[in-house]
């Protein structure tokens, strides 16, 4: 069976893929920063699922890591599946200077770093005759976000370029798929600097759980865009039929830290 190469699988959302893909059969390799932790899940996904597990430490917000990763990863083992999950945000005005280092690092690996891993798997899986990419964007990627810009910007394009991708890739046996979770129960919004709006952390979420298989099923049956939830398909269609500077500015409110 094909190895899958998740990212962020220390924590949320990637650790429901790597369970997912280990259930599944996959050998799986996982990447972030918190190596802890991604050895603790690599024995569990041993004892659980009997499948093989490579731990790759590696900080995304750098792009030459990026490309080790995918080095060391790829390196005598066909890659079949690649779940770029690992993403931050920062909640605050664009204009706090001090906001720069969290923002710098969200576009490092939100979206460099995803499409530098993307561009090697897709050439890889063309080359070897098959695969999958499941990039994980967000409903963020489809309204500017006032409070959160540099964040709805990086998924915004997360969204274009799996769009252009596919399109691109039809008719061959690679497909790509973007995975658009709202406001989901991560560690996400935990970080200071990301903690979002006092009705954002309240509501009854969704559990990773629920969002990361709906996301797998989305890229097995080769789906481009996947929005999980009723609640999350009418906050990604409403902003279609809305004026653009209305978008921005409702979104603002409902993310203004209280
Ligand atoms: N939770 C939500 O409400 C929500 C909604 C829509 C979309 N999403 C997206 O879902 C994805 C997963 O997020 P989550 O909710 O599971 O959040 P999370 O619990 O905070 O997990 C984020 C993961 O990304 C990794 N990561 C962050 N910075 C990294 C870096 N510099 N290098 C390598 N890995 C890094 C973290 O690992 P280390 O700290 O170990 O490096 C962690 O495993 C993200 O792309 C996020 O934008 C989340």
């Amino acid at each position: 069976m094909d190895w899958a190469l998740v990212t962020g699988a220390s924590e949320g959302l990637g650790r429901e893929f790597a369970d997912l893909a280990a259930a599944a059969g996959h050998p799986v390799i996982l990447a972030a920063r918190q190596a802890e932790k991604l050895e603790a899940l690599a024995a569990d996904l041993k004892a659980k699922h009997g499948v093989e597990t490579l731990v790759i430490p590696v900080d995304l917000s750098d792009a030459a890591e990026a490309e080790r990763l995918w080095t060391e990863a790829s390196s005598g083992r066909r890659i079949g599946v690649l779940v770029n999950n690992a993403g931050l945000g920062r909640n605050g005005a664009f204009a706090d200077a001090e906001g720069w280092g969290r923002e710098w690092a969200s576009l490092q690996v939100n979206a460099v770093a995803l499409t530098v891993l993307m561009k090697r798997a897709v050439v890889a899986m063309v080359a070897q005759g098959g695969g999958r990419v499941l990039n994980v964007a967000s409903t963020a990627g489809f309204v500017p976000g006032p409070q959160m810009a540099v964040y709805h910007a990086t998924k915004a394009y997360v969204l274009s370029l799996t769009e252009a991708v596919a399109d691109e890739l039809r008719g061959t046996p690679v497909t790509v798929t973007a995975l658009c979770p709202g406001a989901t129960k991560t560690e996400f919004f935990k970080a200071d600097e990301a903690e979002s709006a006092n009705w954002l952390t309240k509501m009854p979420l969704p559990t990773a759980r629920s969002v990361a298989e709906a996301g797998w099923r989305a890229m097995l049956r080769g789906r481009v865009i996947h929005v999980p939830g009723i609640n999350n398909k009418f906050s990604a269609f409403l902003p279609r039929i809305l004026p653009r500077r209305m978008v921005a500015r409702v979104t603002g409110m409902l993310l203004q830290r209280r």
